[in-house]
């Protein structure tokens, strides 16, 4: 079954995504699943994604759900954890990582107001497994004021994604940037409609063989 399949056939508790989301998640959480990982998601709503991530990421997954709203410590449940707290208080996500282990899937579906997805990033970011994936969606708000966001706003978590674009390639940058830990430790960057996907991957001496005959 697909985790398409899976959202259409719910019958456990509400789970509220994007339809288009869902061909981003399976690209890039297929290699995940059966394996033994822990997924934080930020932002726990009604607890049915959490549910609907047990079910896909399989037996060995552990889920993380974070919020702010003490009643989602109710969706705790087997495979399940729920932390209470605000995802743009770096102590508490701290605490999680000391608690959790480094992630190897973070997903922020929380707030989607620019500085606490922001304080997210910073402080999850680098605790991220060196082959994991960090996703932010619903980022249409990173052109909403009432999020913090707006067109080429520098805060708006779409405009940092753009920075970060040099920063993954700074190595070739001839000295206009320098080479940063984000460059040393992520593999790609992927955009789509409101979700920016980010993976880790610790690259080796970087050169451009030339092998074969002319
Ligand atoms: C869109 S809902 C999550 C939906 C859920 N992931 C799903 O797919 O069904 C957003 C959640 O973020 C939580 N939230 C809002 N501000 C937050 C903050 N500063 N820190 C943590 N959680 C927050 C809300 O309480 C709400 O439960």
């Amino acid at each position: 079954m697909t985790l398409w399949q899976d959202f259409l056939t719910n019958d456990q508790r509400l789970i509220h995504k994007w339809k288009h989301y869902f061909p981003v998640y399976e690209r890039h959480f297929a290699r995940f699943v059966n394996r033994d990982v822990v997924m934080i998601e930020i932002g726990c709503g009604k607890g049915g994604s959490l549910q609907m991530w047990r079910r896909y990421l399989g037996p060995h997954a552990r889920i993380v759900g974070i919020d702010i709203d003490p009643a989602c410590a109710l969706y705790a449940q087997d495979q399940i954890e729920v932390r209470i707290g605000d995802q743009s208080d770096p102590a508490f996500l701290a605490d999680l990582v000391r608690e959790f282990g480094e992630p190897d899937i973070v997903l922020d579906d929380g707030s989607h107001v620019m500085s606490h997805v922001r304080a997210s990033f910073e402080a999850l970011y680098p605790a991220v497994q060196r082959n994991g994936v960090y996703l932010v969606e619903d980022l249409h708000t990173a052109y909403w004021p009432e999020f913090q966001g707006g067109l080429r706003e520098p805060g708006s978590f779409i405009e940092i994604a753009k920075h970060l674009i040099d920063e993954l390639n700074a190595d070739h940058a001839r000295g206009a940037i320098d080479p940063t830990a984000f460059t040393r430790t992520t593999h790609s960057m992927h955009f789509y409609d409101s979700i920016v996907v980010l993976e880790k991957g610790r690259h080796t001496d970087k050169h451009a063989p030339q092998i074969g005959h002319e």
